[in-house]
């Protein structure tokens, strides 16, 4: 008898993985009402007087032993129908997980991107914390030049004490790393984040985004400039979008030019947006300062550039009808939600 107790622990030890269908199997051939535990249990009267204790002891380990296999297996079954998804009750409510939104301003950075990524320029990156050499003496600031002024710049405390720290009040500062980098030809573009110390309205922010971009090249004219505008302007507003330049300065470019393109007066929302002329202001843009090629290690007699940058926030608010800068950095969700399609 205690021989055949053996073996039934030593099948009930050997039990692997099985489907729900062998576990139940397996409860009923030893725990059911007709089962071998049941059996042993009422054999027991028979043993004879000495073998009783030993008897005892090991079938009582036999029922914990089943006990405790069939409950493992039971749930290693329940697991495994998890992992799978086969619950079988499909009247469970699903798992809805509602999908965010992009950022208008991601969204519109990224068509950028796309569109002069599409004619060969590459996208780089700088430090949003600048020296004053990159942000403002390398690209032909003079040193009494307004734009350094507490005004517009924010300072940033440099505890060595030995150099100006700022926040990069645009990302001309990457061109500069870039053109101190390597050697022409150079076709980048820099997107990222800019800081200005303005009042906050409806129409500025101390905090903005800008994507500038920097060809320089053999022989390049201002004609090369307009063309890539144009392009630009046509892909972002549609083939009928024209564009105007204004003469304009900055201390980088020479010469320098505002850049407008067409957007209509055909409606009131026209008039409001483009201040009754129909041109809305995109971008500044110009040639690339000889001082600045020079500047940055690049001989102005053999190379020329163009060098353009542009706010994205203006442009997504004309895109999506924004009047009010703040919005796009609130993060209040029923505006964001407004942009999941958009992508
Ligand atoms: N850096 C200028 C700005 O932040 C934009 C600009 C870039 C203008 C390149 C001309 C050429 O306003």
């Amino acid at each position: 008898m205690i021989e055949q107790l053996q073996k039934y622990k030593e099948e009930l030890e050997k039990v692997a993985v099985m489907s729900a269908e062998e576990v139940e199997q397996l409860r009923i051939k030893f725990l059911g009402q007709k089962g071998i535990l049941k059996d042993l249990f009422g054999a027991f009267k028979s043993v004879p007087n000495e073998q009783k204790k030993e008897f005892g002891r090991q079938l009582n380990e036999l029922k914990n032993l089943a006990q405790e296999k069939i409950s493992d297996l039971k749930s290693a079954v329940s697991d495994q129908e998890e992992e799978d998804g086969s619950i079988n009750d499909l009247t469970l409510p699903g798992n809805y997980k509602e999908l965010g939104a992009r950022h208008p301003i991601s969204l519109v950075r990224q068509e950028i991107i796309d569109i002069f990524a599409g004619i060969g320029f590459s996208i780089s990156e700088g430090p949003e914390v600048e020296d004053d050499w990159h942000n403002f003496t390398a690209l032909n600031f003079p040193e009494e030049h307004p734009a350094r002024d507490m005004q517009d710049t924010f300072f940033v405390e440099n505890k060595n004490g030995e150099e100006d720290l700022v926040l990069r009040t645009h990302t001309s500062s990457v061109q500069v790393r870039i053109m101190e980098a390597g050697n022409p030809p150079i076709r980048t573009i820099s997107p990222g984040k800019v800081f200005r110390n303005e009042a906050i309205s409806a129409r500025s922010h101390c905090i903005f985004h800008q994507v500038e971009g920097l060809y320089i090249d053999k022989g390049v004219s201002f004609a090369d400039l307009m063309q890539t505008l144009q392009y630009f302007a046509s892909e972002l507003f549609g083939p009928k979008a024209k564009i105007r330049m204004r003469p304009s300065y900055f201390p980088f470019t020479e010469p320098s030019a505002e850049v407008d393109v067409w957007w209509g007066l055909e409606n009131e929302s026209d008039y409001r947006i483009t201040k009754g002329t129909g041109w809305l202001e995109i971008m500044g843009c110009g040639m690339v300062d000889p001082n600045v090629l020079i500047n940055c290690g690049i001989d102005p007699n053999e190379y020329s550039g163009y060098a353009f940058g542009m706010g994205i926030e203006r442009i997504a608010m004309n895109r999506y009808g924004i009047d009010d800068i703040r919005m796009f950095f609130e993060n209040d969700i029923r505006f964001l939600r407004q942009f999941k399609s958009a992508f």
